[in-house]
């Protein structure tokens, strides 16, 4: 670190920094270089993809006499599911047990400027910050591949491997997708929606506490319940759904999704695909416009900026589950289609029982998103489960949409 002696890492101030800010993160279009690569426009609010948090910050790396914005990093905490441990009411039920969480997103070093340790002061900077708000752990999430970020956090600032979830992307076509008629969905009241969330997730690893301040925010476009046609609720409206009654005499098999609008938050583009692929893509897409009947899937036009719809608090049980969790996928891309977006995207566990009915595309996807933690202390109120970083993974995790 003392390499550079001239960088000061400060808060970003958006009035100042912003232009500053966007030149990193052009420069650093993650991807590795030669191959396709994924852009993300902040549409001009570098704080996006934190402001949603209970508490966030991003801090920029200046550096010299020109004070050239040239490094940046972002971070939030909350408090979330780490474990569950026996309820005393005897009943054989689990209660989850909370803790503080921070998470740093959004690590960029201009290129001209790596391998100076900026990178590092920068974490260390943000890792000061998350103490002495009381964190109790800090964790980050990588492409696997990405040697530079996976080395930096596991060789030098001390986090270990932690779970290996995926992230399911699956094109919007220009047709909709149809519904089977053996499903009925509903939506739930942003209300029911936390009261189904709490009663069925809150033990789930990273369920977030604030979880009403999630499924209220305007970007949550709302809860969609499937159950099978036929079966009970299966002609609720929004208006008559009891979800107390529902949690206490579920239907054999139900499934659950939220959707949340990324599109009015950051829009991506995917830069550097050769003539080719674009080529074929378009053909795809005329081909779908011609052709809805045949459903075709068509490559939807990611060349340029394109929104998105991230598919969150997905969950549900029974023998059909997996069935009702694909046409809740199929209400979603229709959802996404009207909305103008391009993609709809998941993040899953890597052992997440539903995922066989979440339609994705392989080459838009990423199989193994790493996730990394480090503890920050020793002394936690965290008895039942232990150190968080040591325990076994469970079959689900709650990605947080507000981070994706
Ligand atoms: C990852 C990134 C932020 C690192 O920034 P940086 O300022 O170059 O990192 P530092 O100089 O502080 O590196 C500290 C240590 O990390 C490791 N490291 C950093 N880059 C590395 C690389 N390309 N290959 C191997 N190890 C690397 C080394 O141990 C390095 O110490 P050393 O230089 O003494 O060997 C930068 O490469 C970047 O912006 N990449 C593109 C965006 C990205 O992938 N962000 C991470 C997403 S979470």
């Amino acid at each position: 670190m003392g390499k550079v002696p001239l960088v000061v890492v400060r808060k970003y101030e958006p009035e100042k920094d912003c232009l500053g800010v966007e030149e990193v993160e052009r420069r650093c279009e993650v991807g590795p270089s030669g191959k396709m690569s994924l852009f993300t426009d902040m549409l001009g609010d570098p704080i996006c993809r934190v402001r949603h948090s209970p508490a966030f910050l991003m801090l920029v790396a200046e550096m010299g006499e020109e004070k050239e914005i040239v490094g940046l990093i972002r971070g939030c905490i909350k408090t979330v599911t780490c474990g569950k441990k026996l309820s005393r009411n005897g009943k054989n039920t689990h209660l989850p047990v909370y803790t503080k969480l921070a998470y740093i997103l959004g690590l960029r070093v201009s290129p001209s400027h790596r391998r100076m340790g900026i990178g590092l002061k920068l974490i260390s900077v943000m890792e000061d910050w998350f103490r002495e708000m009381g964190a109790e752990y800090s964790y980050m999430a990588t492409d696997k591949d990405n040697e530079a970020s996976v080395k930096l956090f596991t060789e030098r600032c001390g986090y270990s491997k932690f779970r290996t979830p995926s992230i399911l992307v699956q094109p919007v076509f220009a047709h909709r997708v149809r519904i089977s008629k053996r499903v009925h969905i509903f939506q739930l009241a942003p209300s029911d929606a936390e009261t189904l969330y709490r009663h069925r997730f809150s033990t789930t690893e990273f369920f977030p506490r604030d979880i009403d301040s999630v499924v209220n925010n305007k970007l949550s476009l709302g809860t969609f319940v499937a159950v099978p046609t036929g079966s009970s609720y299966c002609t609720e409206s929004v208006v008559g759904l009891n979800v107390n009654q529902f949690l206490s005499d579920p239907p054999e098999s139900w499934a659950v999704l939220s959707v949340w609008n990324c599109k009015d938050v950051f829009t991506l583009e995917v830069r550097g695909a050769s003539k080719v692929r674009r080529g074929l893509a378009k053909t795809t897409r005329i081909m779908d416009r011609a052709f809805p009947w045949l459903g075709i899937p068509s490559v939807p036009e990611v060349f340029r900026p394109f929104g998105l719809h991230f598919l969150y608090g997905i969950g549900g049980e029974g023998t059909e589950s997996v069935k009702l969790m694909k046409s809740l996928c199929g209400f979603a891309h229709n959802l996404a289609k009207k909305s103008g977006c391009g993609v709809v995207a998941t993040e899953v566990a890597s052992g997440e029982p539903l995922r066989l009915g979440i339609p994705h595309w392989k080459s838009l996807s990423c199989a193994e998103d790493l996730w990394c933690i480090k503890r920050f202390g020793d002394d936690y109120s965290d008895g039942s489960v232990g150190d968080w970083t040591k325990s076994k993974p469970g079959l689900s995790i709650f990605v947080d949409p507000r981070e994706f």
